[in-house]
């Protein structure tokens, strides 16, 4: 599939990296990256030589901008509402059933933090520059930031980064929760890499059942998040990438996980 405004790229490493591409606007988020970036997420999800999957913008200023400001004029509330109540493509990096990781180089600024925010993990340059700055054009966040940033780095620092707008660095950033990793901007790719690549060795039905409990944490109360647990760990002992892992260990090496 060819697409405008976004690049995929498959990797011989088990990653896909997945670029926003229109970085003369910042990598600002309109309706078209919006469709092409769902309708990208849906091939990468079928497709099992897809282990991780690494989210990033296009050049070295910036991550992503926001939400792409100059749509902002022909939007009604309800055309608003359509856009971000169907399948987003925050919602779809959410539901993503393989791990995600969003590399973020320089802004990452309103609908681009939460796009990251919708990623399982965070690593960014030092460059990076985080920050809800809708409350300065009259608007609030609607694209999960409130409720996902909340969920991440509690309600405190979240209500100052959404009422303020203010932006906030790469190490406050590392502080707060927010990111997992700071590195130089010249290491971001390298490091990043590492990263998902690691991840991309372990067995990929494990890595979707303990992503969905993890999420699950955030979504339910402590008895019912125990319970799912149980029962996703449980579908693990069903799988031939389960033997495979207790037989290398007990023969001391390496394991060759299949996805089955
Ligand atoms: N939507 C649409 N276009 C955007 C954009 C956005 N969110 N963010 C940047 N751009 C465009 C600029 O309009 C400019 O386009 P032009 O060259 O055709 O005029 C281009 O990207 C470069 O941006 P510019 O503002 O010149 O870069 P800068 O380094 O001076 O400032 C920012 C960078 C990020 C501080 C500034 O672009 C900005 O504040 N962007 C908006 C951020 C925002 O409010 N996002 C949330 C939206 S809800």
């Amino acid at each position: 599939m060819t697409y405008e405004t976004i690049t995929v790229e498959r990797r011989d490493t088990g990653v896909a990296v997945l670029t926003i591409n229109r970085p003369e606007k910042l990598n600002a988020l309109n309706k078209q990256v919006h469709t092409e970036g769902v309708a990208a997420l849906e091939d990468l999800k079928r497709d099992d030589s897809v282990r991780v999957l690494v989210i990033t913008g296009a050049g070295e200023k910036s991550f992503i901008a926001g939400a792409d400001i100059s749509e902002f004029a022909g939007q009604t509330p309800v055309t608003q509402r359509n856009l971000f109540h169907e399948k987003t493509f925050f919602n779809s990096i959410d539901s993503f059933p393989k791990p995600t990781i969003a590399m973020v180089n320089g802004f990452c600024l309103g609908g681009g933090n939460e796009l990251a925010l919708a990623c399982d993990l965070r690593v960014c340059s030092g460059n990076a520059k985080f920050s809800q700055p809708e409350i300065n054009l009259g608007i609030m966040s609607g694209g999960g930031g409130t409720q996902r940033l909340t969920r991440l780095i509690g309600e405190g620092r979240s209500m100052e980064i959404m009422l303020t707008g203010d932006m906030i660095d790469a190490e406050t950033a590392l502080k707060f929760g927010l990111v997992n990793h700071v590195y130089p901007a010249a290491e971001l790719e390298a490091k990043t890499m590492e990263l998902a690549e690691k991840i991309a060795t372990k067995a990929p039905i494990a890595l979707q059942l303990c992503k969905e409990a993890v999420k699950f944490a955030s979504r339910s109360n402590l008895d019912e998040g125990l319970r799912r647990e149980v029962d996703l760990f449980a579908i693990c002992f069903s799988t031939e990438d389960k033997q495979e892992g207790v037989s290398a260990f007990l023969e001391k090496r390496k394991p060759n996980f299949k996805g089955k």
